[in-house]
């Protein structure tokens, strides 16, 4: 099959590694000509520290490489997807499948990343999502990881797992593309918090008590946009989750600690260097929640500290003084 990977930061890489090891005809794009030219080159990636890029992976700035292709990996930066979208438009066929993997919901319009490619795409194409707790450097390095392959339509999903799956990476099916898409952009907020957490000198109880609680926000606003409780449970929800707020690996987690140890929002991005998504997500999570009138305290109170200079421990103590609740909201006590 030929395969195309839009974007060649570490995800992007690290996927097209995944397709090539499964046999097929892949090429990585990049935006940029001359650092197509240079990964060409050096048969590297420096997001992914130890790990080559055998010859056989074609690596372009052109996109004529999406001439014929059966499958696109979509792998920008949230921000940047609508852009790509638009690229790739003249080019795609409506039998081609897009994989969307970038994770966020965008700004103003508050659509999911593969809505946002749809759209730009201007519907030319089948669409799913693949997500799941994978940090890039891990799967370079061919270490077991698992993902779910999101799409309504039975037959795409399983296309998607068969294109993917291998003995080091596991992917399952689900019909629930709202779901996995929402989780997905809603964790590296918290990714971001838990890392606020920890520059403040919280602990593990502090980490335990705002990933689960966290959680139970991330599953409100899920359910109501028509995503299935039980995603949020799974990899796409609390497995991407546990990865995302424990390790080092996830820029998110790196900006936070940043920011509760006193750094300012743009110094502690600077110092990350990279597309911090939770920043961007903090503010479009927000946006949605109020549209859709869905409470989200932990977000909020993010989107307080990133931007409204709000101080990292007001927004904690906020959080600790708010009225005792039933953690089964909802549900009638038996
Ligand atoms: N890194 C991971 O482990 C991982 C895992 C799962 C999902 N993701 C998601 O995948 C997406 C990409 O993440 P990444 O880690 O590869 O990012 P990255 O920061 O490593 O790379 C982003 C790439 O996009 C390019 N880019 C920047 N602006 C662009 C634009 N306007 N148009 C096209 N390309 C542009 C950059 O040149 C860079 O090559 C993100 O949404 C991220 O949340 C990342």
């Amino acid at each position: 099959m030929k395969a195309v990977v839009l974007g060649s930061g570490g995800w992007g890489t690290a996927l097209a590694l995944v397709l090539l090891d499964n046999g097929h005809d892949v090429t990585l794009w990049s935006r940029n000509p001359a650092k197509a030219e240079e990964l060409a080159r050096t048969r590297e990636n420096p997001l992914l520290k130890g790990v080559s890029l055998p010859e056989e992976l074609h690596i372009t700035g052109d996109l004529n490489c999406l001439r014929g292709a059966d499958l696109v990996v979509s792998a920008p930066p949230s921000f940047a997807v609508r852009e790509t979208g638009r690229k790739a438009a003249p080019f795609l066929k409506p039998e081609t499948v897009v994989v969307s993997v970038s994770k966020g919901i965008e700004r103003d319009t508050n659509l999911r990343m593969s809505q946002v490619f749809r759209e730009a795409a201007g519907g030319r194409c089948r669409i799913a999502a693949l997500s799941g707790p994978s940090h890039a450097e891990e799967v370079g390095l061919r270490l077991p990881t698992g993902c779910v392959a999101a799409c309504p339509e039975r037959e795409t999903a399983r296309f998607v797992q068969d294109a993917f799956m291998n003995d080091c990476f596991r992917v399952y099916t689900s019909y629930d593309i709202v779901g996995v898409e929402l989780a997905a952009a809603l964790k590296n907020v918290i990714a971001l918090s838990c890392g606020i957490c920890a520059g403040l000198g919280f602990q593990d109880n502090t980490k335990a008590l705002l990933m689960t609680r966290a959680m139970a926000e991330i599953t409100r606003l899920g359910e109501h946009m028509g995503g299935q409780r039980r995603t949020f449970g799974g990899l796409a929800g609390m497995g991407d989750l546990i990865v995302t707020c424990t390790s080092l690996h996830s820029r998110n987690n790196r900006a936070g600690i940043l920011i509760g140890q006193g750094k300012s929002v743009e110094e502690a991005m600077e110092e990350v260097g990279a597309v911090v998504e939770g920043y961007y997500a903090a503010e479009s999570v927000c946006q949605l929640a109020e549209r859709e009138g869905v409470e989200m305290p932990i977000c909020r109170c993010a989107y307080e500290v990133l931007y409204r200079g709000k101080r990292a421990r007001d927004v904690v103590s906020e959080l600790m003084g708010r009225t005792g609740k039933d953690e089964l909201l909802g549900t009638t006590w038996l």
